[in-house]
């Protein structure tokens, strides 16, 4: 770990939050806690059942999702959607409502429906989960200067930023690994790790990779970049000298709704 030198942190937040990112975060934070105010449901006595289907969905930042709520009761009264998230269309059953949900941007969101049957009221729990994979992981050619390595990871079009961790490896040695946990903005993103890196002499000709790994609840998905050489270790490279030089780390992070929005696009194109 010699060559593993003093990091110091440098935080690059580039255009966070355009216009209606503080809107959405606070709709966010409501879609997390909306079960306090719920009516009580009766669990002893059930003379009626109250469903919604699905239970689970799994979307891509930004789209939509229907939700079927249905009861066994012959004359409900609702159903009542509570949910954060923006509504859409309404379909309509005579024991029945689909609702459509517009624009889901938060990583995970919970959706109750209620429905009340001759004063009684019940409910049911749907959770809507947003993510989407890296596009691509880039690894620069690594670029010596100075008697260093500067390597430079991309990782395109990801989201939520703050389940990711990114690590870099030379051969089978992880070289530095960073998660983003401090990172929650709503918006796909771009993230750039760069790293100073003093290649040990055994190293040599070991490719280096980099990686992402999105750790979503239970749910790993992980990408790689394609492999690159080092070629020369570093003349710095000794114990001696690599206590007097700092390595510098960054994060550079570029989010967008605009972006966004682009990405939708190219999505929904045929
Ligand atoms: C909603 O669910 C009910 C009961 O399962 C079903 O009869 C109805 O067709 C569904 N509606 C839609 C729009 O899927
Ligand atoms: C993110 O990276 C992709 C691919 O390199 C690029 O096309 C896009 O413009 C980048 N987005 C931002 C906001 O920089």
């Amino acid at each position: 770990m010699r060559f593993l030198l003093p990091l110091s942190l440098l935080v690059l937040l580039a255009a966070a939050y355009q216009e209606g990112g503080s809107a959405r975060r606070r709709r966010a934070v409501w879609a997390q806690g909306p079960g306090d105010n719920s009516p009580v449901s009766s669990e002893t006595e059930a003379p009626f059942w109250v469903r919604i289907s699905p239970t689970f969905k799994a979307v891509q930042p930004g789209s939509s999702v229907w939700l079927n709520c249905s009861s066994s009761c012959p004359l409900p009264e609702g159903p009542r959607l509570h949910t954060g998230l923006q509504r859409g269309k309404t379909l309509k059953g005579s024991n029945w409502v689909s609702f459509q949900l517009l624009d889901v941007r938060a990583w995970s969101s919970d959706v109750h429906c209620y429905v009340t049957c001759a004063g009684i009221t019940q409910g049911a729990t749907a959770r809507i989960n947003a993510y989407k994979p890296p596009h691509s992981v880039i690894l620069e050619p690594p670029v010596l200067e100075d008697g260093k390595y500067t390597l430079r990871c991309h990782v395109t079009h990801v989201f939520p930023v703050g389940f990711l961790v990114v690590t870099l490896r030379h051969g089978g040695r992880v070289i530095y690994s960073e998660n983003l946990k401090r990172f929650t903005g709503l918006d796909l993103a771009n993230v750039t790790l760069t790293y100073e890196y003093l290649a040990r002499p055994c190293d040599l000709w070991q490719p280096v990779t980099c990686h992402a790994r999105l750790n979503l609840d239970g749910l790993v998905v992980r990408s790689s970049s394609a492999p690159m050489t080092i070629f020369a270790w570093s003349p710095a490279s000794n114990p001696l000298a690599s206590t007097s030089i700092a390595a510098l780390v960054g994060i550079l992070l570029i989010v967008g709704a605009a972006y966004l929005r682009k990405y939708l696009l190219m999505q929904s194109r045929p």
